[in-house]
């Protein structure tokens, strides 16, 4: 039996692991040797597992509460899976630097990602991690942003498609469903206790107890901070690799340079229902 063994991909998060075969039931010294490991280096990476939609349930049910997407492309008989596919006609968008769902009370922990059909060139994808960038401030800023508290909202996210002929009618339901919710600007990772700095370029709108030229400032500041090189790795997929990130301590950004070529993606994003929390 082959032993699990990980190696960091870059000083400030990332592991690949080897040894371990995602295609057939894990036993529970594996599932409790991931759940370490994705504690301990944020986003893991996997080469060369050629899961199928059962396998891939299988492994995430482990970890969290598969979230339902029937409104979605999905694969099918499986709502769990949402596919992710961009060709010559369905150009992927630019996407910027984000944690995912932030605008819900309780955000997704985190998604299980598989790269089914990957382009020759391009496609990477980047992670931040939002305990590095919280690591690297002076004490005197760490202070001055514990306690702080931002909005995130739905609305500031979609502002694209909502603006496009029919967008407010098509997203009508997911604007009603998805008011502004507050979340304190430093974290507290529930499992490692450590700080992350939990705001994003895609959902923050501001920061609650700032005027506004204030808080644009500190905020543009925190999101150039939060990329920094130091605090990133990227992952260049192959066909079947995998990328586990844990969306309560990381952003993530995927690199938009490979059209026309095709790229499909399945994912399934977990949600544990707990809230974002300072302590
Ligand atoms: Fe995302």
């Amino acid at each position: 039996m082959s032993m699990l063994t990980v190696s960091a991909v870059s000083g400030a998060l990332g592991g690949l692991v080897s040894g371990i075969n995602l295609c057939a039931p894990l036993t529970t010294s594996e599932v409790s040797a991931l759940k370490a490991a994705l504690a301990e280096y944020q986003v893991l990476f996997f080469r060369n597992q050629s899961i199928s939609p059962d396998d891939h349930l299988r492994l995430a049910e482990l970890f969290g509460r598969p979230q339902l997407h029937e409104a979605y492309p999905h694969v099918a008989g499986h709502p769990e899976l949402t596919i992710l596919e961009n060709d010559r006609e369905n150009p992927s968008k630019i996407e910027v630097w984000h944690t995912d769902m932030t605008f819900r009370p309780c955000p997704p922990l985190g998604s299980i990602l598989h790269g089914v059909i990957i382009p020759e060139r391009g496609g990477d994808t980047l992670f931040a991690s939002l305990s590095a960038a919280y690591d690297s401030l002076s004490s005197h800023l760490q202070i001055f942003l514990e306690g702080l508290t931002a909005v995130h909202d739905f609305t500031y996210g979609f502002k694209e498609s909502l603006a496009e002929p029919g967008g407010r009618e098509r997203l009508a339901e997911m604007v009603a469903d998805n008011p502004p919710v507050e979340h304190p600007v430093v974290i507290q990772h529930p499992i490692t206790k450590r700080k992350g700095l939990y705001v994003n370029a895609l959902f923050t709108t501001h920061i609650k107890e700032l005027q506004r030229s204030e808080s644009d400032a500190i905020l543009s500041y925190l999101y150039r901070h939060i990329v920094l090189p130091e605090h990133c790795c990227r992952f260049s997929w192959e066909p079947d690799s995998i990328a586990f990130w844990d969306n309560r301590i990381t952003q993530h950004k995927p690199v938009n340079d490979y059209w026309p070529q095709h790229r499909r993606m399945q994912r399934i994003t977990l949600d544990d229902g707990v809230r974002p929390s300072a302590h």
